[in-house]
């Protein structure tokens, strides 16, 4: 049964659509991912969703209830954590958690172990009474994803919750967030880390330019580019080396990436020495070259000739 049903889904601003006729359905219990560049439309998706905004076209059912009928009803069902953090810092955890329950209406008995059970998940048990000021980055953000869980939510939605994190604290809020599915909760996240939609997310839809452009689990989606290959070069690639790269034969797409370059060819074995001569030619100096299988970074590159960060 879908708990989620977005039907058409539009938001214009100022004549431009930043979340163009979209139509998803998620899961009950499904950990689902929206994965795309800067500007794709995921916060605004997840904005209208959570009725925070209201959609120029179209409208989403959660858990039963229409977000522009029944706006207040799916408030009382959803959690929701954005980027910005929320907490006050002259209180303390259990403070703030205890804040933000009464706010949803849990109260009493059942909002102290509540406060306790999610502190106890997000691993600030030990520092239960002291104030937010004098947690580190990582701890606030712990804190922050508690308190969009404090009410015991049937749907979370998280807007790229590991933005900034160093990789440590990225693991672990990974853990959490799989802790938050194993609990029974529904969760929707974005993110334009491909990894992280890879390693978490039980279905991915890739979002580009407000529309989806593929959906699939995670394996779907890599083994829907086809028997491709990459070839994974960490250097500091200048852009017109794309160029010359797309002209070797039986290379399907070069991309410069963060990182360096990536190409995508049937054909790891037989475009080797050409792409290494073009770096060459070029003056490149190579960090590391590997030849790797495709990710989800790949599907994006391969549908929409872009990298998804660049
Ligand atoms: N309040 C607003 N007013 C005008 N334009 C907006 C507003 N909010 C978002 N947009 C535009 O809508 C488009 C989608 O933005 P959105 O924030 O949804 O993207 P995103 O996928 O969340 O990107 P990011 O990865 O950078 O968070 C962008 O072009 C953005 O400039
Ligand atoms: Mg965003």
């Amino acid at each position: 049964m879908p708990i989620v049903e977005i039907r058409d889904l539009s938001k214009t601003f100022n004549g431009r659509k930043a979340v163009d006729r979209l139509n998803l359905t998620i899961e009950e219990g499904e950990l689902f991912g929206l994965l795309g560049p800067n500007g794709a439309g995921k916060s605004t998706t997840v904005a209208m969703l959570s009725t925070v905004l209201q959609p120029t076209d179209g409208t989403a059912i959660v858990s039963g209830h229409d977000i522009r009928k029944r706006p207040k009803e799916v408030r009382e069902i959803i959690g929701v954590v954005t980027q910005d953090v929320g907490l006050y810092d002259d209180l303390t955890a259990a403070e703030n958690l205890a804040y933000f329950g009464k706010l949803h209406g849990v109260e009493g008995g059942k909002l102290r172990k509540r406060v306790n059970k999610i502190l106890d998940i997000v691993q600030l048990k030990d520092r239960t009474k002291s104030r937010v000021k004098t947690f580190s980055g990582g701890m606030k953000h712990r804190l922050n994803l508690a308190v969009g869980l404090i009410h015991k939510p049937e749907i979370l939605f998280l807007d790229e919750p590991t933005a900034g994190l160093d990789p440590a604290a990225r693991l672990s809020v990974w853990e959490l967030i799989k802790g938050f599915q194993a609990e029974g909760t529904t969760i929707l996240l974005t993110t334009h880390y491909m990894e992280e939609a890879d390693y978490l997310c039980d279905r991915v839809a890739i979002m580009d330019q407000g529309k989806i452009v593929a959906l699939g689990t995670p394996a779907e989606l890599k083994r829907s580019i086809g028997k491709l290959e990459v070839i994974e070069v960490k250097a500091r690639a200048p852009k017109k080396l794309v160029a010359k790269l797309r002209k070797i034969r039986k290379v399907e797409k070069a991309e410069i990436t963060s990182e360096g370059l990536r190409v995508l060819t049937p054909a790891a074995d037989a475009v080797l020495s050409q792409v290494v001569k073009s770096l060459a030619d070029e003056g490149v100096h190579m960090d590391s070259l590997n030849i790797i299988q495709p990710t989800l970074e790949d599907v994006f590159i391969k549908l929409t000739g872009r990298a998804l960060r660049d």
